[in-house]
């Protein structure tokens, strides 16, 4: 029988067709294996369900040996494999697309109303025990009603964002190296307009791409100086595509109104200039951790080892 590694512990009932087809060891230490650690765990094994934190390179698959036929990553997001290396050594490579979509989408969404409506510093506020009373001038936030939303990649998650903002009332426009489909722009009536267009356009700017050379700190300190004032930026992708110190900084000088974090450039450390904001909200990697999506990802790595070892295609491949 095939023998599979879970690098980290998953929704048991998700690995049910998977231990149909192998032998399944899931990894039950409480954080992430160091990659010495992740080396020793899955040698000798004919796949591996990996994490958003396990780097899986050339190294990795040749430290494994040449039995290994298919990673499968839980997350959509893949930027924690060298996709060339590992697809030029003859293994498959698979991620969770579509499933964790409106998970994320809510969590986006949460957050900006958190920074608009300023709930988290509300929330401090009352757990603090600080004498407050109604009066019409507390703590106004702003409404997002009439405002642009920017968004920087309209893949699904995007769309799934901007189908949301519709419904609060927003305008939408987008940038992206490809643009969306007819439908997809007459539906949510998205204009696409050039990166620096959009960065200008924004009151709200929501990023949805993939970390890629091409994405690392595309919101830098030039970045930010073209938004307005009043902007909000929202993370919910990878950390590394904004460069957290020159936001940190921005946020403090009032060059931006407020940010939306799910991600952090040096997960799971946070810049510690962010910490002192009350114009940030701020969530552990929360984008697709609600039990639902968490299974249906799980689920979808499995089905997709099982997939691979019984000889058929993938599910949900990951092309070089
Ligand atoms: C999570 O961050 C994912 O990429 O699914
Ligand atoms: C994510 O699920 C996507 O389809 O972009």
């Amino acid at each position: 029988m095939s023998e599979v590694v879970v690098t980290r512990t998953v929704p048991e009932a998700a690995l049910a067709a998977l231990r149909d087809v192998a032998d399944v060891r899931v990894c039950d230490q409480d954080r992430p294996l160091t990659p010495e650690e992740l080396r020793a765990a899955v040698r000798g094994a004919d796949g591996v369900v990996t994490m958003l934190h396990d780097r899986i390179d050339g190294e990795f698959v040749e430290a494994v040996g040449p039995q290994l036929k298919v990673v499968a990553n839980v997350a959509v997001g893949y930027d924690n494999i060298d996709v060339p290396a590992v697809t030029e050594r003859g293994v498959a490579i698979t991620n969770t697309p579509g499933v964790l979509t409106d998970a994320t989408a809510d969590l986006a969404f949460g957050l900006l109303l958190s920074v608009t409506r300023r709930l988290g510093e509300g929330e401090r506020l009352l757990r603090s025990r600080t004498p407050w009373n109604f009066h019409l001038g507390f703590m106004l936030g702003t409404g997002l009603q009439g405002k642009t939303l920017g968004i920087v990649g309209l893949g699904g998650i995007g769309q799934a964002v901007a189908r949301r903002a519709r419904a609060f009332g927003m305008h939408i426009a987008y940038s992206g190296r490809r643009r969306a489909a007819q439908e997809v722009e007459a539906e949510l009536d998205a204009r696409h307009l050039s990166q620096d267009e959009l960065l200008r356009t924004a009151d709200v700017l929501s990023l949805h791409c993939p970390l890629n050379e091409h994405t690392h700190h595309l919101i830098d300190g030039a970045a930010l100086a073209r938004m307005k004032p009043t902007a909000i930026v929202v993370n919910t992708s990878r950390g590394p595509v904004i460069d957290e110190k020159a936001l940190a900084e921005a946020l403090k000088d009032g060059r931006v109104a407020g940010a939306a974090l799910d991600v952090f450039e040096n997960e799971p450390e946070v810049e510690p200039g962010l910490l002192e904001l009350d114009n940030v909200a701020i969530a552990p990697h929360l984008g697709s951790a609600t039990t639902e999506t968490r299974t249906a990802m799980a689920e979808l790595a499995a089905r997709n080892v099982a997939a691979v070892l019984t000889g058929q295609p993938p599910l949900t491949p990951v092309t070089a």
